[in-house]
C-alpha cells in the first residue's frame, strides 16, 4: 500500500516537473543573435533564427583532460543560480551532453588565442569552446549578456531563460585590458575591491592595478617595515582614518582576482609620491627627518633618499614581500611626478628599481617618466601624459600600456556639473572615453608598440563604492571595448545603442551609473 502511494506521488512529482519544464519556456523567444547588445563587441556573430531555453534540469558539462576546469563550471552554475533558482549540476566528463544542457570544452576552439572563445547556441545545446580557461570565462561573460537582464538579479525571477541561436567567435585586440583603482587618496575595503573585480570582469577586463602607496597613505602590510601601516596608513585625503590590507586580506583579493581571471598588479609609487613612507621612517628621508602625515592633494613634493643604501634595502623588502603575495607576472614601480628628485638621481634610481623587481622574477610596469632612463627588456611603461616619454619608450623597443589621461582617466568629470571628479585632463564624456584608437592616438606609436589599455580611477574626490560606480560606469564598458574590439569594428553611434540597452543590467546589478544624455538609455 505504502509503496503504491509512494510510487504514485513520485509519478505526480515527475509529471509536475515535466509540466514545469514545458511551461517554463513559453514566452516569445529572441531569435536574432546578431541583434544582441554585447559589450565588448565580439569579432563575429552569426544567427540561425533558432533559440535555446535554459531549464532547471540543465547540466553543465565540462570537458577537459586536466580536471582543473570544474571550477569554471561551478562558477557558471553560481552565476546562473540566484536569478533562475536552478541548482545546475556540473559534470566533469567526456560524455556527449544531451538536449537542454551547457557544454564548456577546451577543444575545438581553433584560432582564438588564449582568451578567445567560440560560443554556439542551438535549440539543443549551449557550447563554449576555448583553448584556455580564460577563454571559457570570457565566453561565460558573453553568455550572461545573452540572457534577459534579469539574469543579474540576486533573487529568483519568474521569466523564461531564452537565448537566441547562432555562433559567436571572439578574441581580444589587446592582451592587457586593465583598470586601476587608487586606494590611497581614499581607502577602499577588500570587499569594495572585490565588487570592482566583479564589475570589471563582466566586461572582460583582465587586470586590476592597485595603487597601494602615495603621499596620503600606505595601504599594504609589510611585515619587515611595520610602521608603514602602524603609522603611515592612518590617514587619507581630507583627514579620514585611512586603512590598509593585511597580507591575508590582500592575498584574498589576489585569489578573488584569479578566480575572475583578473590579474592583480600592486603598485608602490616611488621615488616621489612617498610621504606616507617618509613619515613612517625618518631614515628614508634625505635629511633623516620624518615629515608629518599628509592629507592634502598636492603632488610632486616628496622623494625617497635615492643616494642612501637603506632606501634600496627598503625597496627590496617591500617588493620582496609583495612578490610573494603576487600570483601574476607584474609589479608596478610608479615613477611619476618626482618633481623634487634631481634628474641625475631619478634615472639611476628607476633603473636600479627595475633590476630589483626583475631579480624577484616579476616584470616592472612604471608611469611613462621611467622611459627617461634605460628600460630593461620587457619592462612596460604606462603612457599617461607625455607623448615624448612614450616615444622614448618605443625607441627603446618597449611595448606601452596606454592610459592617456584625456581619455582613460575616469576620475575626470563627465561635464562641468559632475558632482565628483577632476578636470585637469579635460572633461571626459562617455563618447570621448570610447571614441579613440590606441594605435593612432600618438604619432610614432602603432598597435605593434602597445600591450593594451588601462582605465585609471584616482581617488582624491571619491569616498564610496557608489562614487566609484558613478565615475566608472558607463565609461568603463566603453574602455573595455577599446581594449577588446579592433578600432575598425567600433563606431560610437552603433555602440551607444548597445550601451543604452545595458541600463537595465546596471540597475539590476545596483550600479550607480551616470545617465549621460548622449546615450539612449532603455530601462
Ligand atoms: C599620474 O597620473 N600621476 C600617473
Amino acid at each position: 500500500m505504502k509503496n503504491i502511494k509512494q510510487r504514485s506521488s513520485y509519478r505526480m512529482i515527475i509529471t509536475i516537473g515535466a509540466l514545469l519544464m514545458l511551461i517554463s519556456c513559453t514566452t516569445q523567444p529572441p531569435t536574432d543573435l546578431t541583434g544582441e547588445n554585447i559589450i565588448p563587441k565580439p569579432v563575429s556573430v552569426t544567427a540561425t533564427g533558432d533559440y535555446f531555453c535554459l531549464g532547471p534540469k540543465a547540466v553543465i558539462y565540462v570537458q577537459d583532460q586536466s580536471g582543473e576546469n570544474s571550477a569554471i563550471g561551478n562558477y557558471l552554475s553560481s552565476v546562473l543560480k540566484p536569478a533562475t533558482g536552478f541548482n545546475l549540476e556540473v559534470k566533469q566528463t567526456g560524455e556527449i551532453p544531451g538536449k537542454g544542457n551547457i557544454l564548456l570544452t577546451l577543444s575545438g576552439a581553433g584560432q582564438v588565442g588564449d582568451e578567445g572563445y567560440i560560443l554556439t547556441v542551438t535549440k539543443k545545446l549551449i557550447t563554449i569552446a576555448a583553448n584556455k580557461p580564460a577563454g571559457l570565462f570570457n565566453g561565460i561573460q558573453t553568455l550572461r549578456q545573452l540572457f534577459p537582464a534579469e539574469i543579474e538579479s540576486k533573487t529568483v525571477q519568474d521569466i523564461d531563460w531564452h537565448i537566441a541561436g547562432g555562433t559567436i567567435t571572439d578574441y581580444p585586440a589587446y592582451s592587457y585590458r586593465g583598470a586601476m583603482l587608487d586606494v590611497t587618496r581614499h581607502f577602499f575595503t577588500a570587499d569594495e575591491v572585490k565588487r570592482y573585480i566583479d564589475l570589471i570582469s563582466a566586461y572582460k577586463i583582465n587586470k586590476l592595478h592597485l595603487h597601494l602607496s602615495d603621499d596620503q597613505g600606505w595601504r599594504i602590510e609589510i611585515k619587515s617595515w611595520p610602521n608603514l601601516t602602524l603609522y603611515g596608513s592612518k590617514t587619507e585625503v581630507g583627514g579620514g582614518v585611512g586603512g590598509y590590507y593585511t597580507q591575508e586580506q590582500y592575498s584574498d583579493i589576489v585569489k578573488y582576482g584569479d578566480e575572475h581571471f583578473v590579474t592583480i598588479i600592486p603598485e608602490i609609487d616611488m621615488p616621489g609620491h612617498t610621504n606616507a613612507a617618509l613619515a613612517s621612517y625618518p631614515e628614508l628621508n634625505i635629511n633623516g627627518k620624518a615629515p608629518e602625515l599628509y592629507t592634502g592633494t598636492e603632488v610632486g613634493f616628496s622623494t625617497l633618499a635615492t643616494k642612501k643604501e637603506i632606501t634600496y634595502k627598503f625597496i627590496e623588502d617591500v617588493f620582496g614581500e609583495l612578490a610573494k603575495l603576487t600570483t601574476g607576472p607584474y609589479m608596478h614601480i610608479g615613477g611619476d611626478e618626482s618633481h623634487v628628485t634631481k634628474k641625475e638621481d631619478y634615472i639611476p634610481f628607476v633603473e636600479r628599481v627595475q633590476d630589483i623587481v626583475i631579480g624577484l622574477g616579476k616584470t616592472p610596469i612604471g608611469w611613462d617618466e621611467i622611459a627617461l632612463g634605460k628600460l630593461r627588456p620587457g619592462v612596460i611603461p604606462q603612457y599617461w601624459s607625455s607623448a615624448v616619454n612614450a616615444n622614448k619608450a618605443v625607441e627603446q623597443g618597449a611595448k606601452l600600456l596606454m592610459s592617456p589621461s584625456s581619455r582613460a582617466y575616469i576620475d575626470m568629470k563627465y561635464d562641468s556639473l559632475t558632482r565628483i571628479g577632476y578636470t585637469w585632463a579635460g572633461l571626459i564624456e562617455v563618447d570621448k572615453a570610447y571614441n579613440w584608437d590606441p594605435a593612432t592616438l600618438e604619432k610614432g606609436i602603432g598597435k605593434e608598440n602597445i600591450i593594451g589599455i588601462e582605465a585609471a580611477l584616482w581617488a582624491e574626490t571619491i569616498t564610496t563604492m557608489k562614487d566609484i560606480e558613478y565615475l566608472a560606469f558607463p565609461r568603463l564598458p566603453g574602455l573595455a571595448e577599446v581594449g577588446w574590439t579592433e578600432a575598425s569594428a567600433r563606431n560610437w553611434d552603433e555602440y551607444k545603442i548597445r550601451l543604452g540597452n545595458h541600463a537595465k543590467r546596471f540597475i539590476i546589478m545596483d550600479i550607480g551609473y551616470y545617465p549621460s544624455k548622449l546615450v539612449p538609455w532603455v530601462e
